[in-house]
């Protein structure tokens, strides 16, 4: 069975850019209402003013998923604006680049925040709010392919990704008697804003992955777009962009000194 996405609304956090922002513009194809949010405005209305042009409704609003109760606010206007949503994305989030013993606490709590608490806000005040309007919905969060397996210098990255993707799973059979979907999204190196934010935070100029990637191990934003709305239509529990990366994780599951041996050069 495929739902008709039609007149649906979607919420997706990080709207403005990168996977974001090619979601919110999938979505509109597919005949959806789009609520954006992120911190700045410029982004944001660019993809608000391409989503009006197909002829669906769209709005953002400027805000920090990491302050309290940005949640509640970002749920209120979507509602006020678009009526009840049907979907939620928790896409905002960024990378850091540091080997473990060097990453401070504070550099390690700043990135559960964006990546993972705020997942984990917003999930639970949307879970409340649909099961309440009693129609069913759908959350997802894009995770990465590094919540199920680690590369040197992102432990903090790798363990907020990770931690997300259990959250969907304990979520996923918590809320299904209520007709609530929940998927994790496992993108590959993707070529968005992100490896130049994390660069940032990192305090280096910029990280190597988009020159030692190899080729076939990078994709569009758009491609990982096309697989969420995908999963939208037919609801399943992970949306996965790359079968060899996904079959490489049962690998490192049954062999992991191999995969170790595998991994341990590739730094990013
Ligand atoms: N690119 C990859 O290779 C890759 C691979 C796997 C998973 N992912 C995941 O994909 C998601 C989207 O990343 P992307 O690749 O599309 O990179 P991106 O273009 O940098 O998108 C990240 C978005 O999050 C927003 N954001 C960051 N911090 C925020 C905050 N505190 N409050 C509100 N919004 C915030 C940013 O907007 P503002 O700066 O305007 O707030 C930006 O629009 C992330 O969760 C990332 O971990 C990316």
């Amino acid at each position: 069975m495929s739902i008709d996405l039609k007149d649906r609304v979607l919420v997706i956090t990080g709207g403005g850019t990168g996977i974001g922002a090619s979601t919110a513009m999938a979505a509109a194809h597919a005949g959806m209402h789009v609520f954006l949010c992120g911190r700045r405005s410029e982004p944001l209305q660019r993809i608000v003013d391409g989503i009006r042009s197909l002829g669906s409704q769209a709005f953002f609003m400027e805000l920090d998923v990491t302050e309290r109760d940005s949640e509640i606010r970002l749920l209120d206007e979507a509602e006020a604006r678009l009526g009840t949503p049907w979907a939620i994305f928790a896409n905002a989030g960024r990378g850091l680049s540091r080997p473990a013993h060097e990453t401070t606490p504070d550099e390690m709590a700043s990135i559960f925040e964006v990546n993972f608490f705020a997942t984990h806000r917003l999930f639970s005040e949307a879970t409340r709010r649909m099961i309440e309007h009693g129609r069913g919905g759908h959350l997802l969060a894009c995770a990465s392919c590094l919540s199920r397996f680690a590369i040197p210098d992102h432990a903090a990255y790798a363990a907020t990704k990770a931690s997300q993707d259990m959250l969907c799973q304990a979520v996923r059979m918590e809320v299904e008697p209520h007709g609530i979907h929940v998927s994790s999204v496992h993108p590959i190196t993707t070529t968005t804003e992100f490896f130049d934010t994390a660069a940032r935070h990192s305090g280096v100029d910029d990280l190597s992955v988009m020159k030692d990637t190899p080729r076939a191990f990078i994709q569009s934003p758009d491609r990982v777009a096309d697989a969420i709305v995908r999963c939208l239509r037919k609801p399943r529990p992970e949306v996965w962009t790359s079968r060899i990366v996904r079959y490489a994780t049962v690998i490192r599951n049954l062999y992991p000194k191999f995969f170790d041996r595998r991994t341990r050069n590739m730094k990013t």
